[in-house]
């Protein structure tokens, strides 16, 4: 038997105790899990400004991923309930199935620098082109550790857009392959160092110099398919399962304002992961919307379709610009233990994990959407949160959700009215 089954129905103590047998944590690691904030006071003084505390999150375990043939179990930091459940409870499904497969590409950053009032746009390009070699070289002089590490600026690619007022805009994209960082500082000191040849070159003004979150060279693929069977509840078929969740997918991508739920929906267990490895999850939100926009309407991120066989099939690509050092992942001690507890060991496995997660957060999502709708399981899930919220203690929470929900009144109204009960006995 697995030390993970039934993960959920243990005690904090337990499930604790489970983890640091499996992940070998030390003394000092399993004390940040038993703390309310692994992150100290100090720390945290120097990370932001005008700190005055700190704000901590539940990290959670979510259980049952398999993605190209390894076991992950997967940290997730995240304030809503029935994100963890649903998606090991996906993940269980698609594991049933033979896990996710997953590829990435390799991983480079851009930089963009925007030149305006460019004299001669189309000479401009040429003296760009025929300069790219001494323009990488200048790029790489302002970061030299990087190209000792493999990486460095690699290439350089010319764009233009036109400007409502019908202007030409000349962008130069560096681009810059940042290892194992996610590599802001890097690409943004290299484009302001970029910038005054490029002026000279070009005689135009550079303006803006600063990466572009639309990381489309540094991306990650996803893909489970999934056997009707499986899919198959006490009431429906797994057919007609299947083919609900594909009329789902097309609802989505026929109407931005499905599209934008359903995509909600997968980013919830894509921040949570992000967030537990101590990544920039405003920098992953705004690669995978733009990227999902990037021909003009906004699109679902996830595709789901069957096979020749009736598989169901489920694909995701996404732009993933996360690291595996730097930022703040050397200084928050959960981001490195969460990359212990999931055995991830460069950016690429990181990024191929993040968009399995998203994956599997849909698939979970969509099914219980088309079958038993989302209030069952999501609420009864809530239900420990409208206890709190209505101001239940400790050793009243257990109560006040079983009666919420057996009476099917999740609201906290009737939470209230229930303490107030009670407390009366
Ligand atoms: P269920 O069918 O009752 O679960 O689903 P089950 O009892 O069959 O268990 C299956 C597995 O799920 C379990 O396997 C666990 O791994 C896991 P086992 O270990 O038993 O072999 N599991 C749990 N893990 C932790 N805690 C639990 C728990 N229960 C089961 N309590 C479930 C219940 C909630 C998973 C299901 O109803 C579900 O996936 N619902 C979807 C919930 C969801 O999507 N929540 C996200 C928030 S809603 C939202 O914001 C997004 C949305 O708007 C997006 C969109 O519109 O597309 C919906």
């Amino acid at each position: 038997m697995n030390a993970f089954d039934k993960f959920y129905k243990k005690t904090l103590e337990e499930r604790r105790a489970i983890l640091a047998e499996y992940a070998d944590l030390t003394e000092e690691e399993q004390a940040f899990l038993a703390s309310t904030g692994a992150l100290s006071l100090e720390k945290a003084n120097h990370m932001i400004e005008n700190t005055i505390g700190i704000y901590s999150l539940p990290l959670g375990l979510s259980m049952n991923m398999r993605l190209n043939d390894k076991n992950y179990i997967v940290p997730m930091a995240m304030e809503e309930p029935s994100v963890v459940a649903a998606q090991s409870s996906g993940a269980k499904l698609i594991a049933q199935n033979g896990g996710i497969k997953g590829t990435a590409t390799d991983r480079q950053m851009i930089g963009q620098i925007e030149l305006i009032a460019v004299p001669d746009i189309q000479l401009a390009i040429e003296k760009i082109t025929n300069n790219q070699e001494k323009l990488l070289l200048i790029a790489n002089e302002a970061h030299p550790s990087l190209k000792r590490r493999g990486g460095g600026a690699v290439n350089l690619r010319v764009r233009t857009a036109n400007t409502t007022q019908e202007e030409t805009l000349l962008i130069v994209h560096l681009l810059v392959d940042t290892r194992e960082a996610m590599g802001a500082n890097m690409v943004n000191t290299m484009v302001e160092t970029l910038a005054p040849e490029l002026e000279r070159l070009t005689d135009g003004i550079a303006n803006m110099r600063i990466l572009s979150n639309l990381v489309d060279d540094a991306t990650a693929t996803v893909s489970c398919r999934i056997s009707p069977e499986s899919l198959a509840t006490k009431e429906q078929t797994g057919e007609w399962v299947r083919d609900r969740i594909i009329a789902a997918y097309t609802f989505a991508d026929a109407d931005i304002y499905r599209a934008a739920t359903h995509n909600k929906g997968i980013m919830n267990g894509i921040d949570a992961v992000v967030m537990a490895f101590g990544n920039d999850w405003r920098a992953v939100e705004a690669a995978s919307h733009a990227y999902v926009a990037r021909t003009g309407s906004y699109k679902p991120m996830t595709k789901w379709s069957k096979d020749e066989n009736g598989f169901l099939i489920g694909e995701l690509t996404l732009p993933m610009p996360v690291a595996f050092v730097g930022g703040s992942i050397g200084v928050h001690p959960i981001a490195t233990l969460s990359q212990k507890i999931a055995r991830v060991e460069s950016a690429k496995e990181l990024a191929m994990l993040v968009c399995a997660v998203g994956l599997t957060q849909n698939l979970a999502a969509l099914k219980a959407l088309v079958t038993e709708g989302i209030q069952r399981g999501h609420m009864s899930l809530q239900a420990k949160s409208l206890a709190m919220t209505a101001g239940a203690e400790a050793e009243e929470i257990e109560a006040v959700a079983t009666f919420l929900q057996e009476s099917k009144q999740m609201n906290v109204l009737a939470a209230k009215a229930y303490i107030e009960k009670l407390r009366q006995n």
